[in-house]
């Protein structure tokens, strides 16, 4: 097993491709299992320890070629726009939990035991909104997202519990950084913002610009990936991704103001049906589990290395 590669789905997006340099650095093989549909080949590096399958998860044929004869996954693979999924609800769960599911059943057969899997925020809904939400908080998912992430979950700990499945469950609040594609109007907001700022294109805000959200730097992110595949044991129970700290779009601005010298036009416009109003994550088990950095990266520090500044 010593060259068996880890298997990153969803490996060439933006989340994945940072994870997948951490990995060659940390001298891993790695094999990418992504469907092109948001990911880029581009964002890989040329190396002979990557291999990329272009397929897609809701193949299970294609899963369990993938799988065999890999010492762990990293399950990264969906749609990760939550209003693409309230869009098109039964294309996103091909991918969010068909996906899921057949990569439960590809690693029994194939005897590979440790998978992290990238749940969500989003299975909280609106619960505990204004306050640091535990993980204990009671869960509402409000959209296909939500559902599908949440539904994963429990198909990972029924694995766990009858097949001695290694998973751990991360609820990421919202990542940020190099590479998070900003094309598409579901796109992650920090992409969005500073790709328009850079280039002077006017800004939309939806809402009022006040709602908060938890955003953690990409590279931090990774670095818990990385003790967690590591870890000799598992512990049970999904884990919150964030920092515990509240920012509302409004001050995003006005930190990407500072940072880039200006800003162009920002309209507010109606809020997005279902949108979140508040979130912020408790991490006191995450910071229990694993070793953040420290200190972590802020939100200047973030955007100026996004921004290559
Ligand atoms: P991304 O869109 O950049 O990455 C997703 C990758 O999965 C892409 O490369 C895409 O091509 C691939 N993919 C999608 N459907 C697939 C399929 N059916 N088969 C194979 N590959 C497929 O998004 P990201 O932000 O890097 O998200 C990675 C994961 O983290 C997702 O599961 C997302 O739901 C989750 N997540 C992200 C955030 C965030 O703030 N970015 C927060 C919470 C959870
Ligand atoms: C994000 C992630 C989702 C994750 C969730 C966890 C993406 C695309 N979405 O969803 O995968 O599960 O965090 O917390 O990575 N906004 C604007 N103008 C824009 C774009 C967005 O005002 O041009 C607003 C939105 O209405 C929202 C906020 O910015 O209020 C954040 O939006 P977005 O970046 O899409 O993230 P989430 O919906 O929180």
């Amino acid at each position: 097993m010593a060259d068996a590669p880890i298997l990153v789905t969803g490996g060439a997006g933006f989340i994945g491709s940072n994870l997948v340099d951490a990995l060659l650095a940390r001298g891993y093989a790695v094999r990418v299992l992504d469907n092109l549909s948001t990911g880029k080949r581009e964002n890989l590096p040329q190396d002979p320890r990557v291999e990329l399958i272009v397929g897609d998860v809701a193949d299970a044929g294609c899963v369990r070629r993938a799988v065999q004869g890999c010492r762990a996954v990293v399950h990264l693979a969906a749609v990760a726009s939550v209003q693409a999924s309230v869009d098109d609800p039964f294309g996103t769960h091909q991918s969010n939990l068909i996906g899921t599911l057949n990569l439960c059943e590809a690693m029994r057969k194939a005897g590979v035991k440790r998978v992290l899997f990238a749940s969500s925020a989003a299975v909280y809904g609106n619960n505990g909104e204004g306050q640091a939400i535990d993980e204990d908080t009671p869960k509402a998912p409000l959209t296909p997202y939500a559902a599908d992430k949440l539904a994963s979950e429990h198909y990972l700990d029924f694995y766990r519990r009858q097949h001695g499945l290694e998973p751990v469950v991360f609820r990421f609040f919202n990542i940020f950084g190099p590479r998070q594609d900003p094309s598409s109007p579901y796109s992650g907001v920090i992409s969005i913002f500073t790709e328009r700022a850079q280039k002077g294109l006017p800004i939309a805000v939806f809402g009022d610009g006040e709602q908060t959200r938890d955003f953690l730097y990409v590279a931090d992110l990774v670095e818990v990936l990385m003790q967690a595949l590591e870890a000799p044991e598992v512990m049970e129970g999904a884990v919150n991704v964030g920092l515990n700290q509240a920012t509302s779009l409004n001050q995003l601005l006005a930190a990407i103001s500072d940072v880039l010298g200006g800003l162009p036009e920002v309209s507010y416009q109606a809020a997005r049906p279902g949108d979140i109003r508040h979130s912020r994550a408790n991490n006191a088990r995450l910071v229990q589990r694993y070793r953040l950095p420290e200190p972590p990266t802020c939100m200047r520090e973030g955007l100026a290395k996004l921004l290559g500044l």
